[in-house]
């Protein structure tokens, strides 16, 4: 029998949370943003599934553009920092892939390799980012315009787009978000050119935020990033279930410690399970005791550290759970934004922090 630990990746699902974010869009115009190995769903498999409804593909760099092109993928593919080094341009024009143009220093290495090496006319288009308050990358908003002008001038330049990224859109009263958005329509307005401010919070939540190429990522997973529970975010699905299953139980008296360091100690006398994942499969080892665990569909507690391949749940005094039984740490019926309040930080580190030791399984074709 193999390690039973699995990832089940439902891409029905998947399809699903994109035709949610894509009915937030006026001009059914949404980006899928598949980077990170699609969020660790496993980017080919992802962006085939959505190949016929989504019109562009988002990436971080021109390395998983490539593996996206390589599988066949038809579809423009945004780069969502641009390139790292002038030595990517030419791979970039020749593949057609859309960079987003965050600093001085890309405009400016593009403009000199543009101007030394002529291509088509009209044949690149870019994103220009502007930094509306989150200041991690884009432009100032006094240093747009210029900008603009500058790649305007460009004759290999096609279609310009404008595009910011929000710091607090999950949070949904925050008026940082309501000031990032005025300083964007205000640069909008200016440039009469088409936009993309909306991450998967606003295609959720920020009306204002939904024109132009909206940009969603995590909502896909079937995890809403609100911080609030949410009409839209309670209709998204799973896309990823984890699953094991029980290799060991032991009853044990009050008073024994578990697993390394002995940070459970038994305060009754109970059933300890050991289920086979741990953090070499990414599970993640700051996971508080009595975090949720789904054994036989019903909720049980995380009980000790989880070690490497490994991890072990209380089952509970008089449980009747056998070795091979289901177990379900995030998914179909866990939320992984549960389990990941439980370990400090959020669906997206455990989504794409799955290893690839971790059999990932597809259904929903
Ligand atoms: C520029 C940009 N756009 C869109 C996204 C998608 O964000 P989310 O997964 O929150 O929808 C990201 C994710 O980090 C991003 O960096």
């Amino acid at each position: 029998m193999a390690r039973p630990l699995i990832a089940a990746i439902n891409l029905a699902a998947l399809r699903h949370n994109y035709q949610l974010a894509l009915g937030q869009s006026a001009t059914g115009t949404a980006v899928a943003v598949v980077k990170a190995d699609a969020y660790g769903h496993g980017a080919i498999p992802v962006a085939r599934t959505l190949s016929d409804l989504a019109p562009a593909f988002g990436v971080a760099c021109i390395e998983e553009a490539e593996q996206l092109r390589t599988a066949g993928i038809q579809q423009p593919i945004l780069l969502l920092e641009g390139f790292f080094e002038a030595e990517e341009i030419p791979q970039l024009l020749q593949q057609q892939y859309q960079p987003v143009l965050h600093s001085q220093w890309q405009i400016d290495q593009l403009t000199s390799h543009l101007q030394q090496h002529p291509v088509k006319p009209g044949s690149l288009n870019v994103w220009l980012k502007v930094d509306t308050g989150m200041h991690r990358l884009g432009l100032a908003p006094e240093a747009v315009t210029a900008a603009w002008q500058t790649l305007r001038q460009l004759p290999a330049i096609g279609e310009m787009t404008l595009v910011t990224h929000f710091a607090r859109a999950d949070e949904t009263n925050c008026p940082v978000t309501e000031q990032q958005i005025t300083r964007f329509q205000a640069l909008q307005q200016q440039l009469q050119c088409p936009a993309s401010l909306a991450n998967s919070a606003a295609t959720l939540h920020w009306q204002a935020a939904q024109q132009g190429w909206l940009r969603p990522g995590i909502m896909l997973y079937g995890a809403s990033p609100l911080v609030t529970g949410h009409p839209l975010g309670e209709q998204l699905q799973p896309v990823m279930t984890l699953e094991s299953r029980l290799i060991s139980v032991r009853d044990l008296p009050a008073g024994e410690a578990v697993g390394y360091g002995g940070r459970f100690v038994t305060s009754q006398a109970t059933r300890i399970g050991v289920i086979a994942c741990g953090y070499g499969d990414g599970y993640p080892r700051q996971a508080r005791d009595g975090t949720p665990i789904l054994v036989n569909g019903r909720r049980c507690s995380l009980a000790g550290r989880v070690s490497m391949d490994m991890m072990t749940v209380d089952l509970g005094p008089g449980s009747s759970d056998q070795p091979g039984d289901p177990v379900e740490l995030w998914g179909n019926n866990l939320s992984v934004n549960e389990v990941a309040d439980w370990c400090d930080t959020i669906s997206y580190t455990l989504l794409t922090g799955l290893l690839p030791r971790v059999r990932r399984i597809y259904s929903g074709e």
